[in-house]
């Protein structure tokens, strides 16, 4: 197949590394792409976000399928314009990525298909935010309406905090004010293809900058699969993974379908374990970053055939997807400075070095090629993957590759996946 992926990040260079462990050979071409992603793909200078450019490329160079890796690209319209043109297209149109898009949206299609979230409420003033957070109590959850690059959110039991930030995002646009659902997080991929779901294995991503998750907000600094603990809760995974298919991604998706919004892609399922059974905390409208780069390694069926069938309408015929009982890590390298302020252009050295350490690969996220070498051109620079029989070798094997690579100030996480790890 010739199969165009969309994006730049670490996730579309796991796609793209997926794609290229089939047994079957694909021509692969990505935009814009990054360093890393320039060695297992052809690059192609091209708007992403653009919906006539990308058809018109995607037309003339004979793709057979198109797979929209960020949420722009879909917001812009990319898909819907490819879908009109009759080229497959992994990912939704416009109207259903709203799913991710608005929260007021996702909260009102939860509503109509009884799927369990927490209670909302909009409010358009700091009056009505003062009232909200009152009736809902603490821990307080303020959101901005829209996306906010994971910066829209505060959680925090200081009631003057969770007032302040309500009153930088409130403006034309209400901000939403929610009920706190305490428990573990786990986030759950389904593959749509508007009307059938089928599930892929359950992630654990971390969000907070430092260990212990202390720090600020990000947009992923690590993750592991699959989570062994869903066992004493769930009786394994497989129940698990059914009940979320049954209670929450099918009822979505027959929602979005019926409101003449069928969903093709991915759904992203960010869901709570609370006392009361699982929750949805948000769904968005792609694959996970980064918790892509450890359920796909350990996908065993083909990956573009799943993709294919599900732009194309042919999800009923496949099986539900098979995933190796070998652990994944992925350890996130970023720039010194990240989230807020990320320095740029440093140096990376030892990557080959990293790539060498048995079970681990690379998957670039913001990098890019200078006179000297691989460079950082961004916060999230790299995650270092590692595969293993128990989290115990693939965790070593992560930690022992990224204590080859250099980058000045270069931070990570050092806990990651620390919780399944046996003693
Ligand atoms: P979101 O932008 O909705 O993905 O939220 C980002 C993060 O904020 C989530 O992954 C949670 O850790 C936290 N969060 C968001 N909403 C809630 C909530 N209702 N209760 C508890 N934590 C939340
Ligand atoms: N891992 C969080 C996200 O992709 O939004």
């Amino acid at each position: 197949m010739r199969i165009l992926v969309l994006g730049s990040g670490a996730r579309e260079h796991a796609i793209i590394l997926a794609l290229r462990s089939e047994r079957t050979e694909h021509e692969i071409f990505a935009a814009p792409g990054n360093a890393g992603i320039a060695q297992d793909a052809v690059v192609v200078a091209l708007d992403a976000d653009d919906p006539a450019a990308v058809t018109e490329y995607a037309n003339g160079q004979h793709i057979d399928l198109v797979v929209i890796g960020p949420e722009a690209p879909l917001v812009a319209g990319v898909a819907d314009a490819l879908r009109e043109r009759g080229i497959p297209v992994f990912g939704p149109g416009r109207a259903a990525a709203q799913l991710e898009g608005s929260k007021t949206f996702a909260k009102r299609i939860m509503d109509a298909a009884g799927v369990p979230t927490g209670r909302a409420v909009r409010a358009h003033t700091v009056d009505e935010v003062a009232a909200a957070l009152d009736e809902l109590g603490a821990p307080h959850v303020v959101k901005a309406d829209g996306l906010a690059a994971g910066k829209g959110v505060i959680v925090t039991d200081d009631r003057e905090a969770a007032l302040a930030h309500a009153a930088q995002y409130l403006g034309p646009a209400p901000v939403l004010v929610e009920e706190y659902l305490g428990g573990p997080e786990v986030s759950l991929f389904f593959l749509s293809d508007g009307d059938h779901v089928l599930p892929l294995s359950p992630a654990q991503d971390y969000k907070r900058l430092r260990d212990g998750d202390e720090g600020p907000n990000t947009g992923g600094m690590g993750a592991y699969s699959p989570l062994p603990w869903l066992l004493e809760q769930f009786g394994g995974e497989d129940a698990f993974v059914d009940l979320v298919t049954t209670t929450i991604a099918e009822p979505v998706i027959h929602q979005l379908d019926a409101e003449g919004t069928p969903f093709i892609g991915l759904l992203y399922a960010g869901l709570v374990l609370t006392p009361q059974g699982v929750k949805v905390i948000e769904f968005n409208a792609r694959f996970g970053d980064p918790e892509t780069q450890v359920v796909l390694p350990r996908l065993v069926d083909p990956l573009s055939e799943l993709l294919l069938a599900a732009a194309s309408g042919h999800l009923e015929d496949f099986s539900r997807p098979a995933f190796a009982e070998a652990t994944a890590v992925s350890v996130v390298l970023a720039s010194e400075g990240y989230p807020s302020a990320p320095i740029t252009g440093r140096l990376l050295t030892g990557l080959d070095a990293a790539a060498a350490v048995e079970g681990v690969h690379l998957a670039h996220a913001a990098t890019g090629r200078s006179d000297e070498g691989v460079v950082a051109t961004g916060g999230r620079v790299l995650n270092v993957v590692a595969v293993g029989t128990t989290f115990a070798e693939s965790t070593s094997r992560a930690y022992s590759a990224l204590a080859k690579i250099g980058l000045d100030g270069g931070q990570y996480r050092t806990d990651i996946a620390a919780r399944v790890v046996e003693d």
